[in-house]
């Protein structure tokens, strides 16, 4: 700094604040510096660990008078980036792993306020110590935090029966990019007044502003499970079986899970733990679940008859049924191990696609196809939540190939599957969102009508551009 001259900003902040709230220490910005996939290394100005939404709101309205980006961090899990600062050195890494309260739980009203920085786990666990189920699900749910969920719209594995996180929320505490807060955490199920603000936060990926506190939605906690491992033979029975086991059911279906050999096999391959569920090889498996809030229905049985009949209809060629917690655990281990199977086999593109359910069959078959005949740098690994008909249509580099073969196809993959799906009616983004990686994408994909109200909505949030600067759409 010259001497009498305009304090840095880094200082200005340091001197508001203290070194206790904006940390700088190299150890501390390393781990803010990478995201999960390593796909971006940023290099954050500093991390700011504040201890309150008031303080949150302070630092905002401080930010926004200096012109200081501000990118929000929950348990950075996600897989677009969005949560990593840029390369330029001025970018404040915001995480709220201080405000990490349960604020309330209300067993009658079925709900709970939370503070953002919980781990969604520790989400889970206070509502099922008052006796309720907070249904969200998700492979990363042991390090990620409710904030990021509800940022990214997060979905997971029970989407089928209760929805995304949007469905999940009754109200948000949010502080604006110029530390103005608002407020809506009453918990009400009903509240027709005017614009629905609080859902123009959700899945914003930090970029309209920072969710505090948010008030949630609980279930009735399963009292009877029931979960097959099946072998299918096309995704076209995976998808019919799906809606005759929600007829036999009676809708109980909670998850239903597409896993093709290949992903079983990098499991088996890479994750310690692994057993194949069947003994012979099948092109696909599913992982359905039924649950039910009444103890005494029989859901074993009803998934039994189910499946027999879909082995009699060859919709299924073989199942098998949990025996017990252990076994259904061993199921599930391996469903939520396949991104762990497909990290450690090597580098891997993603297209975190989803279609309508009655195109998922052709889509799948139609990009499949092109991937064998003009991909042979990659294995497919698709998999994910048929139910909600999101395929997460990965492609692992083939064995063999020289480092960075299947990378440098990245660009021409990605245009051909988006393009696909984008003909069967599908979106290049399911529960993913955008971060950085996809900000082209929705460039391309979205509607002028849509990605002009998107940028008035973010000027009207956002007039300064503090942030989350180029994520969802591109900077100013
Ligand atoms: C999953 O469902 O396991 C993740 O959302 C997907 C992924 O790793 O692509
Ligand atoms: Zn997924």
């Amino acid at each position: 700094m010259m001497p009498g001259g305009p304090a840095s900003p880094l200082a200005q902040l340091v001197a508001r604040f203290g070194t206790e709230v904006i940390v700088t220490d190299p150890a501390s910005l390393e781990a803010t510096a990478v995201d999960h996939r390593r796909l971006y290394r940023g290099k954050p100005l500093a991390l700011a660990l504040p201890r309150s939404t008031a303080e949150v709101s302070q630092l905002l309205a401080l930010c926004n008078a200096l012109g200081i980006g501000v990118v929000p961090q929950g348990g950075n899990t996600g897989y677009c980036g969005a949560a990593t600062p840029d390369e330029s050195g001025t970018q404040l890494v915001l995480s709220l792993r201080r405000l990490r309260a349960v604020r309330r739980v209300d067993a009658l009203n079925d709900s709970m306020v939370v503070e953002a920085g919980c781990l969604l786990v520790e989400v889970q666990q206070a509502a099922a110590a008052a006796g309720r189920l907070f249904p969200l699900s998700l492979g990363s749910e042991g390090s990620c935090q409710i904030g990021g969920n509800l940022s990214t719209n997060a979905g997971g594995v029970n989407v089928l029966r209760y929805g995304m996180m949007r469905e999940l929320v009754l109200g948000l505490e949010v502080v604006l990019a110029d530390g103005r807060v608002l407020s809506s955490l009453d918990a009400l199920r009903k509240d027709n007044t005017g614009y629905d603000l609080r859902n123009l936060f959700i899945g914003a990926e930090g970029t309209l502003g920072v969710i505090t506190a948010a008030a949630l939605r609980l279930f009735p906690p399963p009292r009877a499970v029931a979960t097959a491992f099946v072998a299918v033979p096309t995704v076209a029975a995976a998808v019919q079986l799906l809606a005759d086991l929600r007829a036999a059911s009676g809708d109980r279906v909670s998850s239903f899970e597409l896993v093709p050999q290949q992903a079983l096999d990098l499991v088996l391959q890479h994750v310690p733990g692994s057993r194949a569920p069947l003994t012979d090889g099948s092109p696909w498996y599913v992982l359905c679940e039924l649950t039910s809030a009444r103890a005494e229905d029989p859901l074993d049985a009803i998934l039994e008859t189910a499946l027999a009949t879909a082995l009699e209809a060859g919709l299924a060629t073989d199942a098998a049924l949990a025996q017990g917690e252990r076994e259904r655990k061993s199921f599930w281990h391996l469903r939520e191990n396949i991104p762990e199977g497909q990290r450690r086999d090597g580098p891997s593109l993603k297209h975190d696609v989803s279609l309508p359910i009655a195109r998922l069959a052709a889509f799948t078959e139609r990009a499949s196809a092109w991937v064998a005949a003009e991909v042979p740098e990659a294995r497919l690994v698709a998999y994910g939540h048929v139910g909600d008909g999101n395929l997460h249509f990965n492609l692992n580099q083939a064995p063999g190939r020289a480092a960075g073969a299947l990378a440098a196809r990245e660009a021409d993959i990605k245009r051909v599957i988006h393009d696909l799906v984008r003909e069967h009616g599908g979106s290049f983004s399911a529960e993913h969102g955008i971060g950085r990686l996809k900000v082209e994408e929705l460039q391309r994909y979205a509607s002028p009508v849509e990605l002009a109200l998107m940028k008035a909505i973010k000027q009207a949030f956002d007039p300064r551009g503090i942030m989350n600067p180029g994520k969802v759409l591109a900077a100013r």
